[in-house]
């Protein structure tokens, strides 16, 4: 019965198929399912983690841990970074070995960061102690503290950049006018869309205006971390590289404290943030510039404690300087 054989046979051929088809079925629904949990699972977490946010930024009074448990973690070096004091004091050394560093949990996009600092004391030559807000990726924004150490007796460098979209070299330093290794000191930047500005116990030093205007990019669309490293880099740091580390003296150690903000956290996840448009009209932190009061000290203060300013080395740009230097 050769037909019947052909008959029955021609079903069985789909039977392959047909297991195919309904696996198939079975596993983009499983996967279905899966993504959604996945998702749902994802924006519960980043519920949580929003709540936690929020508390972050207005200090909740019951906290189990510590700031810098909270919000920090190190990075770098390992047991060279330190948080101490329940939480509330970080220290980081250099050694020849190497040094250490530390970065925020979060990122964020517009707001105000302030740290109070102690430096390293004594002999700092050809130590770098870090303290800036950057973005990642290949055109980077970055806004930077960077203190160079001195033998002793002579002044740190407080040294300020600006990088948007992957481009610096907007250098200021300045002279403190106090020895920052005794106390601690506040460092603070201030960032919104419409200015940048660098206080020192709460002085302003250097404002960076918004000069989009004048087709200078501005940093205001990417996220950025803030980062804290101490380092070597006596082929440059200390005397252009003439004093160099004297290991001898190693462990280098500075100190952190006292860290707050105020700002807009930035969900990586979600790519949303925690300020709304009536926080950029409203929050002075997120609107403010200087006044022309404040302008005028931090000129004087310039005048006097201004050691390098990119907007005036004639010699590294021979076609004048930036387009923002007008305005700044
Ligand atoms: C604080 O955080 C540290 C490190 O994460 C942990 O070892 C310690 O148990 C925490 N303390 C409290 C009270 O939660
Ligand atoms: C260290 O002190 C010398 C002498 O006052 C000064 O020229 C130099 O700029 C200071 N800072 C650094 C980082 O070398
Ligand atoms: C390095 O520091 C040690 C300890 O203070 C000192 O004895 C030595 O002279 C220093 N070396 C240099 C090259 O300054
Ligand atoms: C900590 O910082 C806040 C503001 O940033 C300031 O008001 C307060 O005095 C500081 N605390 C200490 C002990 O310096």
């Amino acid at each position: 019965m050769p037909p019947r054989n052909s008959h029955s046979a021609r079903p069985n051929k789909f039977v392959p198929y047909l297991a195919f088809i309904i696996f198939s079925a079975i596993f983009v629904f499983k996967l279905d399912v899966i993504i959604s949990q996945t998702i749902f699972a994802a924006r519960r977490n980043q519920e949580i983690s929003t709540t936690r946010d929020i508390q972050l930024i207005s200090p909740a009074p019951l906290i189990e841990n510590g700031t810098f448990h909270r919000l920090f973690i190190v990075t770098w070096g390992e047991s060279r970074a330190q948080i101490l004091e329940n939480g509330e004091l970080l220290t980081l050394s250099l050694y020849k070995l190497s040094g250490s560093g530390f970065q925020s949990r979060k990122e964020l996009l517009f707001g105000k960061i302030d740290m109070q600092i102690k430096l390293v004391p004594g002999n700092s030559a050809g130590t770098v102690t870090t303290y800036y807000l950057s973005s990642e990726g290949d055109h980077h924004d970055e806004i930077d503290f960077e203190f160079l150490g001195n033998s002793t007796g002579n002044p740190y460098t407080l040294h300020t950049n600006v990088f948007s979209q992957g481009k610096g070299e907007r250098e200021q330093q300045f002279f403190l006018w106090f020895d920052p290794t005794q106390d601690f000191h506040t460092y603070s930047i201030l960032w919104n869309p419409r200015c940048i500005i660098f206080y020192v116990d709460n002085i302003p030093i250097r404002e960076f205006k918004n000069a989009e205007r004048l087709g200078v990019p501005f940093p205001k669309d990417q996220p950025m971390r803030i980062y804290s490293s101490l380092w070597n880099a006596d082929e440059w740091a200390t005397q252009g590289g003439r004093v160099t580390t004297n290991w001898s003296l190693a462990p280098f150690t500075a100190s952190y404290r006292n860290f707050s903000m105020d700002g807009c956290l930035w969900s990586r996840l979600t790519r949303t943030y925690s300020c709304t448009d009536d926080d950029f009209s409203r929050k002075p932190v997120l609107r403010m510039e200087l006044d022309r009061r404040s302008r005028a000290r931090m000129k004087r203060l310039q005048r006097d404690h201004m050691v390098y300013d990119y907007c005036r080395d004639k010699w590294r740009f021979p076609k004048g300087p930036a387009p923002e230097c007008r305005i700044n």
